[in-house]
């Protein structure tokens, strides 16, 4: 029988010999075959042993299988089938790992990977600046003794209108202001459901749950009908914050919100109070801080402050005595008790703090945006 050449590292191989067409010498032949097969091929761990195994198994001229088929023609017609078969089958056997490829899927661990080079760093995450800053705020409070409560963004118009005194056609119940959630004319209206606008009425929710005294702060998101620009989305933050309790005043109210603003701007920063309205706080004011561009002066190097429009003072959120019809809606006494309410935008603070010049930046995920608040 032909012996093919013996290669530089591999013994030469004889054909076992066929004694005749029957199925069980067939299998027999054919197992031999693939043994001689696999005792080669596990000797070939290098692409150029690989390669020899290919030549010598599969290639053209002198390859084993093109002997082997040579030796399968003097078959008899009616054993063809069964020769095709196995035959086939040892091809697809064997011509997959006689492709160096394989090599890459089977070497040995200790060839694939060298231990010596450095690891595959992932890059931390951090937090989004407007959770940041949210988080910043509520520890603010949370050092003050506050407790943390949250309701859902899907509001009732009880909620987040009525229950907060606002008259039945208070313009901020305009569609031009509030999202309302389509088909729901059917119900009353104190039921219908909308995006809520503000954080004020987990006020409500909670003083339903909760007994006085109390003092909760609230962050979440909130939504308005606005049409997004520099310093506009339709989507944007709150906290909000709640204390009753016997004899609370608006000097309380002022002194917390005045070292809230030192913590979180800074000790210099001045605060002052002036008047508003909001139909759940009687008396209302606007806080105001001083300044943190120009330091309150209304002008920098010699320019006026574009930041505070040269008046030294930059509003930045709303605040009150609770109404006492507000408490007449949670059964709370407002002759026994009293309380503070004021809500902040997270995204006005972040840009003040951040000095970022476009609210759409904290919505477009770019992380060139994001890194820089590692
Ligand atoms: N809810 C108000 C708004 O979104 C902000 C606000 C003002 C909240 C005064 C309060 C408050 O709790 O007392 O504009």
């Amino acid at each position: 029988m032909a012996r093919p050449e013996s290669t530089p590292h591999m013994p030469p191989i004889e054909i076992p010999a066929l004694k005749d067409y029957s199925p069980g010498a067939l299998d027999g032949f054919f197992g031999e075959i693939l043994a001689l097969f696999d005792q080669d091929a596990s000797a070939a761990t290098t692409v150029e042993t690989v390669e020899e195994l290919r030549i010598r198994w599969i290639g053209r001229k002198q390859g084993l299988l093109t002997r082997i088929s040579e030796v399968l023609k003097g078959a008899p017609p009616e054993a063809r089938r069964e020769v095709g078969i196995r035959f086939n089958a040892l091809k697809s056997a064997i011509e997959p790992r006689c492709d160096p490829e394989q090599l890459k899927a089977t070497a040995p661990v200790t060839d694939a990977i060298d231990i010596t080079l450095p690891g595959t760093r992932r890059a931390l995450g951090a937090e989004h600046p407007l959770v940041r800053t949210m988080h910043e705020i509520v520890s603010v409070f949370r050092n003050l003794g506050y407790s943390v409560e949250e309701g859902p963004v899907i509001e009732t118009d009880y909620y987040n209108f009525e229950a907060l005194n606002f008259p039945p056609n208070h313009p901020a119940r305009d569609t031009q202001d509030t999202l309302f959630i389509a088909g729901q004319e059917s119900k009353p209206q104190r039921d219908r459901l909308l995006l809520r606008t503000h954080t004020s009425p987990v006020q409500i929710r909670t003083m339903e749950k909760m007994k006085p005294p109390l003092r909760i702060v609230i962050p979440g998101k909130v939504h308005r009908n606005d049409a997004p620009d520099a310093t506009h989305s339709p989507i944007f933050h709150q906290v909000e914050g709640l204390a009753v309790d016997t004899d609370v005043t608006f000097s309380d109210l002022k002194g917390t919100l005045d070292h809230a603003m030192k913590a979180l701007f800074g000790s210099s920063v001045k605060t002052r109070f002036y008047p508003s309205f909001f139909p759940f706080t009687e008396p209302s004011a606007d806080v105001q801080i001083s300044c943190i561009f120009c330091g309150g002066k209304g002008y920098r190097d010699g320019n006026r402050c574009p930041n505070c429009k040269s008046s030294g003072w930059i509003e930045l959120l709303g605040c009150g005595m609770v109404d006492p019809n507000v408490f007449g809606f949670v059964d709370y006494d407002s002759t026994k008790v009293s309380g503070f309410a004021f809500g902040m935008g997270v995204e006005r603070i972040a840009i003040l703090k951040y000095g970022v010049d476009d609210i759409q930046l904290f919505y477009q995920g770019d992380v060139r945006f994001l890194e820089q608040f590692l």
